[in-house]
Parts: structure tokens; sequence; C-alpha cells
């Protein structure tokens, strides 16, 4: 998988085509990282997310993924996917592979060369760091990807050490 690579750092300096945004279903901001995509993207990002329609006041559901404009990001789009909530998800790993499956065929669909993406549901949403980790590289590796350049910017340098380490044993 050469077109994968593990950055330590924050996503919102990431210069790609498509920055990936774990949000939650509401898709009107957050805490975390789509509290900083927010902050870094501005006002308008926060427009862009409104003119996507809700139903029952739900822009994304689980596992699902929306494109927006990206607002001050140096990226062309922002892909706002949302992870498994762990504890309360009846098949979390699905939705995990789902959230990062949407997010990669979104990018493809839209024309992007490359794509960042932080480690989803591994926050607020709580999923086990390793068994993230893994899906994120299975489901990113597949051939269908190739075209992509992805990058996993991790913010905390336990997680990027496990990312890498993982990323170097396949
Ligand atoms: N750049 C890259 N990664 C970041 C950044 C950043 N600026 N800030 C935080 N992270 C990392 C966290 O350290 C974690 O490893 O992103 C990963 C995902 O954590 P969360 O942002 O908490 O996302 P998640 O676990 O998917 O929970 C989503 O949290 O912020 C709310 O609105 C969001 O309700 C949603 C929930």
């Amino acid at each position: 998988m050469t077109n994968i690579k593990v950055i330590l750092g924050d996503i919102t300096s990431a210069d790609v085509d498509a920055i990936v945004n774990a949000a939650n279903p509401k898709m009107l901001g957050g805490g975390g990282v789509d509290g900083a995509i927010h902050r870094a993207a501005g006002p308008r990002l926060l427009e862009a997310c409104r003119q996507v329609k809700p139903v029952n006041g739900i822009r994304c559901p689980f596992g699902e993924a929306r494109i927006t404009g990206a607002g001050n990001l140096p990226s062309k789009y922002v892909i706002h996917t949302v992870g498994p909530i762990f504890s309360s998800d009846p098949n979390p790993s699905l939705t995990l592979e789902s959230a990062y499956t949407n997010a990669c065929n979104l990018a493809l669909e839209n024309g992007c060369k490359s794509i960042a993406f932080p480690a989803i549901s591994c926050g607020a949403y709580g999923y086990p760091h390793e068994q993230a980790a893994r899906i994120a590289i299975r489901i990113c590796s597949k051939d269908t990807y190739a075209p992509l350049d992805i990058y996993f910017y991790i913010f905390e340098k336990p997680l990027y050490k496990l990312f890498n380490n993982l990323l170097s044993q396949d």
C-alpha cells in the first residue's frame, strides 16, 4: 500500500483534495476533530452542512458519508462521515467499515486524487484503537482505492505508532 501514509498532526493542515470529518448524524459540528475542522474552515462550512437536507433531523446516518465544500480549509472538499458509537452500535465493525468505504467512494466519485482521514470513532465514540486502526487500514488498502493518495492524520502519538506498526505489518 504505497498509497497510504500515516502523519502525526492536525488534519486541518492536510494539503489534500478531501479532508474527512468524524461527524455526528446532525452534521452541524461538535467537539474533537469535528470542532477543529469547523473552526479552521469557518462559518461557510456550517452553511454548506445546513444545505444537506435532514431527514428527521439526521443529515448523515451512522456509517454513511456526505460531501461539502471546505470553506477556508486548503482542501477542495470536506467529506463528513459518521462512525459507530462503539458502546451502542449493534455491529460497530460493519458501521466503521462502511464509514471508510463510503468516504473513499465519495472521494473517487468527485475526482479526488488525495484524501486525509482522522481516526474515526477513536475519540468520543469510544472505539478500541487497535480494532479501529485494523479496519481503517484494511478498507483503505483495497485495490479499488489504489488511485487515491490516502493519509491518516493521527493526533495522538500512541495511536500514530499503532497505525504505523499495523501498516508496516501488511
Ligand atoms: N486532527 C486530527 N485528529 C484529531 C484532531 C485534529 N485536529 N482533533 C482530534 N483528533 C482525533 C482524536 O484524538 C481521535 O483520535 O480524532 C480522533 C477521533 O476523535 P473524535 O473527534 O472524538 O471523533 P469520534 O470518536 O468519531 O466521535 C465523534 O465527537 O466531536 C464529536 O461531533 C463529533 O459527535 C461526534 C463525535
